[in-house]
């Protein structure tokens, strides 16, 4: 009998497959079929800082709306929009999710700033909610603002986090530091529980027809694995906390060479979106017929395996393999 199964912040998983935050995982059926095709966990899909603050906006408009108009109505005092605001939905979904199924429920907030949102991070928690992924989705585009400056935001953005909640927490960044390995190591001080490497950045496209920027959702592919594969590998080396893979994750294949590089968790989207819940169980059993044809008696036993630290080629995950790389290329044409 393998055994599949891992821990993630601190959480103890069936295996390490865990389906990340999308649509696919705002609906209860969705998350019951999730579970029955044997997912680890489920990431419900974010909520957001601006939907949060709009909210918010409209119960301060309610507040003062007719106040100054007339003497009696600086008594009134409309009634709050109550349980139908996105944050309570929001809620209501970890609550539901947690009566519904038995792997862990992992609530996403999603935002780039420390403000009055955060509060919703220890409402998730009271929820029910099993871990938080705090997902900083940023992109810096003020020329004034130096890179040193946005990594202290993102840092105090987790310290909050950390200081309002007792549950696990992970964060989900991308990977465009100027030093990768020393901003993950501080988001690792600043209290994060896990890391989810790497956010995939939508980029905007030109719709020529109508001279529009489309800011187009395309779905991932395997090749986009090895963003996280380097660094994980790399990170495992120094950093015992969590390390989640996101981004490509589409095969068995994929999963295991994260696994390999020392990841705890692979995370997939695209896969499922594309393919439906099912896909699970197909990726499931083919990660239990790899470890059998590969002699290995656990998940356990293999994860880390090729991470930098025991890779007989450290330089491999490095420069190095660059410059070997280009020099050797062949092709039709060299
Ligand atoms: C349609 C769609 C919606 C998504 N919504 C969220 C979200 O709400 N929060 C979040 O953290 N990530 C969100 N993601 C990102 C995914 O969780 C995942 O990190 C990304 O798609 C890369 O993984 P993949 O290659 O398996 O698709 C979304 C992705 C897609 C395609």
């Amino acid at each position: 009998m393998i055994d599949l199964s891992v821990r993630y912040l601190g959480l103890e998983l069936r295996n390490p497959l865990i389906a990340s935050a999308s649509p696919l995982t705002r609906s209860i059926d969705n998350l019951r079929e999730l579970e029955r095709h044997g997912i680890g966990a489920v990431v419900l899909p974010s909520l957001f800082e601006e939907q949060i603050e709009h909210e918010e906006m409209a119960i301060e408009d309610l507040h003062w709306y007719g106040r100054e108009s007339s003497a009696e109505a600086l008594d009134y005092r409309p009634p709050l929009p109550s349980s139908s605001g996105s944050s309570q939905q929001y809620l209501d979904l970890i609550w539901e999710a947690k009566n519904a199924l038995k792997v862990p429920v992992i609530a996403s907030l999603n935002g780039t700033s420390v403000g009055g949102w955060l509060k919703y991070a220890q409402a998730m928690a009271d929820a029910g909610a099993d871990a938080i992924e705090l997902n900083v989705y940023l992109v810096p585009t003020d020329f004034t603002i130096t890179g040193a400056e946005i990594e202290s935001r993102i840092v105090d953005l987790v310290l909050a986090v950390r200081g309002s909640i007792s549950i696990p927490l992970s964060v989900k960044v991308g990977a465009s530091f100027s030093s990768v390995a020393n901003m993950m190591f501080r988001l690792v001080s600043a209290g994060a529980d896990g890391l989810v490497l790497f956010n995939r950045f939508l980029q905007p496209d030109i719709d020529l027809e109508n001279l529009k920027v489309d800011p187009k959702v395309t779905l991932s592919n395997s090749d986009e694995i090895r963003l996280p594969l380097r660094w994980i590998g790399i990170l495992r080396r120094e950093i015992t906390a969590s390390l989640a893979a996101t981004s490509g994750v589409h095969s068995v294949d994929d999963a295991v060479k994260l696994l390999l590089v020392g990841a705890d968790a692979v995370m997939m989207t695209s896969a499922l979106l594309k393919h439906g819940p099912a896909h699970v169980a197909k990726v499931r059993r083919d990660l239990e017929d790899w470890l059998v044809d590969h002699e290995y008696e656990s998940v356990a036993q293999m994860r880390g395996s090729m991470c930098q630290a025991h890779y007989g080629d450290p330089l491999a995950f490095e420069r190095a393999n660059y410059m070997n790389a280009l020099v050797s290329y062949q092709g039709p044409h060299v």
